[in-house]
């Protein structure tokens, strides 16, 4: 998959009363990815959205729509998020002990496929299924709540998987959640990451599309230093 910097908006931090409106925003500030957070009260202690909800942010974005499934047996429900409109579905190495099958799965579906670390989930984990995966999503908070602290080991594990990609000429794009703002964005995007999801700091600031441009222009001078 290409690498190219991206920042995606996380609809968990949108007003939900207004959802559309805030989809137009970003999207005509230059918001190509959107990331949509899938909580199931089990796997974390939150409940957050669903399928319907999904299908109608489809009918009214073309943005790419990247399903991040904090729920016990993802498997389950892979066919249904990518029916309901998922461009791309990723699940927890924690949630799912079968990884290699359902990384195959959601590829089977025709969309692209990621696994996700939690904080406490070392990257070595993953060394047998990253030939497979499309992307590794680092979390770089606990899972289950918007607006938290930005966890810093984070970077470490983003920097381990750029160096494991390039040792290995593996193609897979790294993304991190939780806590990204204009503090740490360039650090985290100098590390090696691609897709910045970020919810707190666009939704809850003032301006949301000034949100994202200002943070896409810091991450991607990040990457010129990295390369
Ligand atoms: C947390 C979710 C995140 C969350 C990020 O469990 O996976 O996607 O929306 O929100 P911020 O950017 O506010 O930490
Ligand atoms: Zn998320």
């Amino acid at each position: 998959m290409s690498h190219e910097i991206h920042i995606l908006p996380s609809l968990l931090a949108a007003d939900f009363t207004r959802l559309g409106e805030e989809i137009a925003t970003v999207e005509s500030a230059g918001t190509a990815m959107l990331h949509y957070d899938v909580m199931d009260g089990r796997f974390v202690p939150n409940i957050s959205m669903g399928l319907p909800i999904l299908e109608s942010i489809r009918k009214v974005t073309k943005c790419w729509l990247d399903v991040h499934l904090m729920i016990v047996e993802p498997e389950r429900y892979v066919e249904a998020f990518r029916a309901a409109g998922a461009d791309s579905i990723s699940v927890h190495q924690e949630a799912s002990p079968h990884l290699h099958r359902t990384l195959s799965l959601i590829q089977a579906t025709g969309a692209k496929a990621g696994v996700v670390l939690n904080p406490a989930t070392p990257v070595h984990t993953l060394d047998d299924v990253l030939g497979l995966a499309d992307f590794v999503l680092v979390m770089s908070v606990n899972p289950g709540y918007g607006g938290q602290k930005f966890i810093p080991a984070a970077l470490h594990k983003i920097r381990q998987l750029d160096q494991i990609r390039r040792q290995r000429n593996l193609n897979y794009c790294i993304e991190i959640d939780g806590g990204v703002d204009m503090s740490n964005i360039l650090e985290i995007s100098e590390a090696g990451c691609d897709w910045l999801v970020a919810g707190s700091s666009v939704f809850r600031s003032e301006s949301p599309a000034t949100a994202v441009r200002d943070l896409h222009t810091r991450a991607a001078s990040g990457r010129q230093l990295l390369a």
